[in-house]
Formats: C-alpha cells, structure tokens, sequence
C-alpha cells in the first residue's frame, strides 16, 4: 500500500513517518513537505535510506506538482498533516493561513479524486470546536459539538474540515477526519508552549506565560496521536470524524512549573507577560467514540511522557540549536519583545 503523508517534516508528521515505518513495513510511505520555517529535513534522517520511504519537497498548494506527484506515485491513502500549525502566527498574518490549510486540502483532495485514492485523512485539531468554560469540568468536546472557532488558525482548520465533508458528500471521495488535543513529544518546533519553555528554562532565559497561565489544554504524547491515526486509516470505516485526547488537562502555570522542577530551575524565571488575542480558555476531548470504535487508548501517561521529552530535549541539542539562531531569534523579538 502506498501512503502520502503530508508535511512529514513537522512535529506530529515525522512522529507519524516513524511510527507507520516501523509497524507497517510492507508499505510505502511518499512524504511531502514545503520545508518551511516548520519543516526541518534533519528529522527525517533516519528514514531517508529506508528502501518504503521517500521523501519529496513540494508545496500542497502547487496543484500541477501535486497532480504530477499522484500520478506517478499513485498514493492509496492520504493523511494531511501539511499546515500553518502555530495559533500566535496566524493573528500576526492570517493570509498563508488560509491558502496552506483550506486551498492546500482542495488541492490535495481534487487529486485524491481524480486518481482514485480509497482514502483522505484530514488531520484536524479540537481548535475548530472553540473553547469550554473552565468552572465547567463536566462539559466536554464530543464529534457532536458545534465548529465555533476563534482564531484566523482555527477557522482555517475548520473551513478545511467543511470541504473534507463537502469533497465525501458531492464527490463521494472516501474521507475521515481526525480531532486531536494539544500533543507534545520529540521534535516540537519551539515556539510552542513545552518545548519553548523546556529549551528557554535550559538556557535560563524567562519563560513568558500568558495572561495568568490559568488557560487549559488537554496533553496527549504525540505517538498515542500517531496510533489513533493508524488506526482510523487502517481500519473499513469512513466518512467519520473522531475527536482523539487522553483527558490529561492541565493549566499552562502549571505545566511551566512542572518544567522548572523537572530541570532544577527558579520558578522565577516565570515572566507574566500580554495574554494572546481571543485566547482560548479550555480544551477538554471526549474521546468515547474512538474507544468503542476502534480501541483506541492513550498508551504514555503525562507524568511519563513529559519526563522523555525533556530528556530528548537534554539529548537532542543538535536538532534544536541551529532552530534558535537568526529567523527564530527575528520572531521571538517580534512576539515577545514588546510583550511585557
Ligand atoms: P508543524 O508546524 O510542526 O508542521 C507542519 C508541517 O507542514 C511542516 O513540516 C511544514 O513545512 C509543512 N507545510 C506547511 N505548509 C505546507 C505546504 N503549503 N505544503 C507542504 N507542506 C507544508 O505542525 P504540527 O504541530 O506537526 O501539526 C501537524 C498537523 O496536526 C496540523 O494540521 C495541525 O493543525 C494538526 N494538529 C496539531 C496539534 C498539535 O498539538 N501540534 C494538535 C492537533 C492537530
Ligand atoms: O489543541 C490543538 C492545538 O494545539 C493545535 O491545533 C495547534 O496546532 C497547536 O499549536 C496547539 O495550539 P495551542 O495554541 O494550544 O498551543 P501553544 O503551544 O501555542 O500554546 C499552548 C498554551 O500555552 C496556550 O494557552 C497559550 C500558552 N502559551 C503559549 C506560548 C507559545 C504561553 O503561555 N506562552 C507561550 O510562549
């Protein structure tokens, strides 16, 4: 079987290509990516030499390379990781926002379509369904709640969601979309939340939290992602959404000082700094559909999961240095540098 696995060079893409290499080995992985300031090549290292491995630098966007792509390789399943991922980015400037996340998924959808692919996974994120009060920890995010986005990131993600819906209803293109909870592992790019604060806190810079830190989200280990995707790619059912997350929420300050302790660092290298525009309160996955669905469960306990990720953060020097110097320091300065 062959697979094209979009944005591949990113955070939960690259964890997907590792994963899927090691438990599928008779397949083919075709992995695309831009490359851009998220994608990092390096990552795939280890999987460059695999002889079910390939990779390609394209755009989603490109539709003559995309078409190109899928005649030649004529992928069996698609799985769309290729986004605009980081939320601060998209209220700066929400413009690539909009052509990677919503007319990227035509594009890659147009081409499913017209070669025949038996599957299109979207991966979607529990971003579209909004936020939840936090005094109310009986409600949750189910399959059922209504899109309710509020950044340019979201609705991005949401607009693509509808088209992935509209591509299985007028075309009857085989679909399904994933909704995951914030994820955290291995190869993070460091603008986001943990391995921003593990990679400042390691260098005893401050760790800039927003608003109080009060905010909620809900921490799933980025292979229990890749294993809930395996199984919704694998598996005879289709048309579906399934909402994935480990009920594992926690609130930002607390993650922040769980880092401090972990590395034997000040809790006053915290710095409060301006809260984030339209900032989401809580997030909170009801993942009982994908249970009795498929078996699917959480496997990486947070308390487990965090502790190997410092540890690869402490062990991977080498892939996040070169990240930190020249464009990042430019977009740090940007985002924090009149944030206080
Ligand atoms: P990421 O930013 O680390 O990686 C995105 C990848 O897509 C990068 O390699 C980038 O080069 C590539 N890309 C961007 N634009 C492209 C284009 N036009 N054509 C081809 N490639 C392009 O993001 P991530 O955190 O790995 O997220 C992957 C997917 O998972 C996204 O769709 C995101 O919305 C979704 N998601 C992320 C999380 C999370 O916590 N990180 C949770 C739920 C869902
Ligand atoms: O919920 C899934 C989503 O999780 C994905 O769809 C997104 O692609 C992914 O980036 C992530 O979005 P968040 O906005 O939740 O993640 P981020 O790491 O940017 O922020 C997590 C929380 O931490 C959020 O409440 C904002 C806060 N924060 C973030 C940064 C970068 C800080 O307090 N300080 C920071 O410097």
């Amino acid at each position: 079987m062959n697979i094209l696995v979009t944005g591949g060079a990113g955070f939960i893409g690259s964890n997907f290509c590792f994963y899927e290499n090691e438990k599928h080995k008779d397949n083919r992985i075709i992995c695309i990516d831009k490359l851009t300031y998220a994608g990092n090549l390096s990552t795939l290292k280890p999987l460059m030499d695999e002889p079910g491995f390939k990779f390609i630098k394209a755009d989603i966007c490109d539709r003559d390379t995309i078409n190109e792509i899928f005649e030649k390789e004529r992928p069996d399943i698609v799985v769309n990781f290729a986004a605009e991922s980081h939320v601060d980015r998209s209220i700066e400037d929400p413009s690539v926002f909009l052509s990677t996340n919503i007319t990227g998924t035509s594009v890659l959808m147009d081409a499913s379509c017209k070669y025949g692919v038996k599957r299109f996974h979207q991966i979607s994120t529990d971003e579209v369904y909004g936020d939840l009060p936090p005094d109310r920890p009986d409600l949750f995010f189910t399959e059922e709640t209504p899109l309710h986005t509020s950044s340019p990131y979201s609705s991005s993600k949401a607009g693509a969601d509808l088209l992935v819906m509209a591509y299985a209803r007028t075309y009857d293109l085989p679909v399904s979309i994933s909704r995951c909870s914030n994820n955290y592992g291995p190869y993070h790019f460091p603008e986001k939340l943990i391995p921003l604060m593990i990679i400042n806190a390691m260098n005893d810079k401050p760790l800039p939290v927003y608003g109080k830190g009060e905010n909620i989200r809900d921490w799933l280990y980025v292979e229990d992602h890749c294993k809930a995707v395996d199984m919704i790619i694998h598996s005879n059912i289709y048309g579906e959404v399934y909402n994935v997350g480990g009920h594992n929420e926690m609130k930002n300050i607390d993650i922040v000082k769980l880092i401090c302790k972990e590395l034997d660092k000040p809790e006053s290298l915290i710095t409060f700094v301006k809260d984030r525009k339209g900032h989401d309160l809580r997030y909170a996955i009801d993942p009982s559909k994908i249970q009795k669905d498929l078996g699917w469960k959480p496997e990486t306990r947070f308390e487990e999961g965090i502790k190997k990720t410092i540890k690869w953060y402490k062990e991977n020097k080498s892939w996040w240095e070169p990240i930190i110097s020249g464009e990042y320091m430019d977009y740090y300065e940007k985002m924090y540098g009149n944030r206080r």
